[in-house]
């Protein structure tokens, strides 16, 4: 070893994923492919069939080499998301190569549920312990003018997630004024009764579908104080719980959480990055800064210049996300990024 290697700073490597507004970055989200079953309507517009090539598609070796390489450089959590991810062939075995990537803390998935029957039992095996399932409302037709899709399917899904022992389970339902805000208490009643945490989003301006979507938009300071007055609300924490505000249901076993990007945004905490299915690094959900990463990979570079890329995209990140200043400037919808 030469001299001047000994007098390199001692630099930890975790310290390296700071980005230029001091948030150190720990969570990567994984989209593992952008099409879906579901299609919900503010998230993929209608009729849309502009999905990647699956040449474009990160392999599995491939989407595994990334996060490694993120794990190295301090990142400890990963959520797997879409799309819809369980449409992905043999996703269970891509679970399994990222579950041992040594420096992770946390996997979890983010799904629809409609495919949680079969497959609730093999995730569980290969090391998902905790999942986030969309769910919009219980009532199966407003699910069709929403989704397209059979709500009986992502009941039974969560049904099998339980008996799997995949624990905690999240419902995200995104509040629409209109649509599914009077089924709140309801959503609230279900998730007492299955022990399921709920969390509430608002919508977002996401390309034109979002943005279609957000004359229903309806701020959760009205859902909270409307719940206030029939449940007690208790100001509490959970783990992996990201930047939603949770409340525990006094006399329940229940959380609620609220995620407000639009009336309380909480950009000054973002601890994560999204990779899309064709390689490309996206820094903010509601910006298009990005980084592509798939053909370099191609090309044959090596772990060490990997994560200097790693590095050179961090240093994109945006301070924060426009929703509300600038609601047009986002092309991309959620279901290309992954929430
Ligand atoms: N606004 C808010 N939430 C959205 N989701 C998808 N599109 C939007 C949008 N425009 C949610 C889904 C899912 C999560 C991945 O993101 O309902 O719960
Ligand atoms: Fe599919 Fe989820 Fe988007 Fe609905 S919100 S279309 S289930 S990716």
């Amino acid at each position: 070893m030469s001299q001047y290697e000994y007098t390199l700073p001692l630099m930890p490597k975790s310290a390296t994923l700071i980005d230029p507004h001091g948030r150190q970055i720990k969570y990567i989200r994984v989209s593992v492919t952008d099409r879906c079953d579901l299609r919900c309507n503010y998230c993929m517009p209608k009729g849309f069939n502009d999905f990647q090539e699956p040449e474009d598609w990160l392999n599995f070796d491939e989407t595994t080499r990334i996060i490694a390489a993120f794990a190295r450089l301090g990142a400890t959590q990963v959520r797997l998301t879409g799309g819809e991810p369980l449409v992905r062939q043999h996703f269970p075995q891509l679970v399994k190569q990222i579950t041992a990537i040594p420096e992770l803390t946390d996997l979890s998935l983010s799904t629809n549920a409609t495919r949680l029957a079969k497959q609730a039992a093999d995730l569980k095996q290969a090391g998902i312990e905790r999942i986030n399932v969309s769910l919009d409302t219980l009532n199966p037709d407003k699910f069709k003018q929403i989704t397209q899709g059979k709500l009986q399917k992502v009941l039974d899904g969560l049904q099998a997630a339980r008996l799997a022992g995949i624990q905690p389970i999240k419902i995200n339902m995104v509040v629409m004024k209109g649509v599914n805000d009077n089924e709140v208490p309801d959503m609230v009643n279900y998730c007492i009764e299955n022990n399921f945490t709920l969390r509430f989003i608002e919508t977002m301006p996401m390309g034109d579908t979002g943005r279609e979507a957000t004359n229903q938009y309806l701020s959760l300071q009205v859902v909270r104080q409307q719940l206030e007055k029939q449940f007690e609300l208790i100001p509490t924490q959970m783990k992996g719980g990201g930047p939603a505000r949770y409340y525990h249901i006094a006399n329940t076993n229940v959380n609620i959480g609220f995620i407000t990007p639009i009336s309380q945004h909480f950009c000054e905490t973002c601890n994560r990055v999204r990779l899309t299915v064709d390689g490309t690094l996206h820094l903010c959900l509601g910006q298009e800064h990005s980084y592509p990463l798939r053909e370099l990979l191609r090309e044959g570079i090596s772990d060490t210049e990997l994560e200097q890329h790693i590095i050179k995209a961090i240093a994109l990140k945006p301070e924060n996300h426009e929703f509300s200043d600038n609601p047009t400037k986002l092309v991309r919808f959620m279901s290309q990024t992954g929430g």
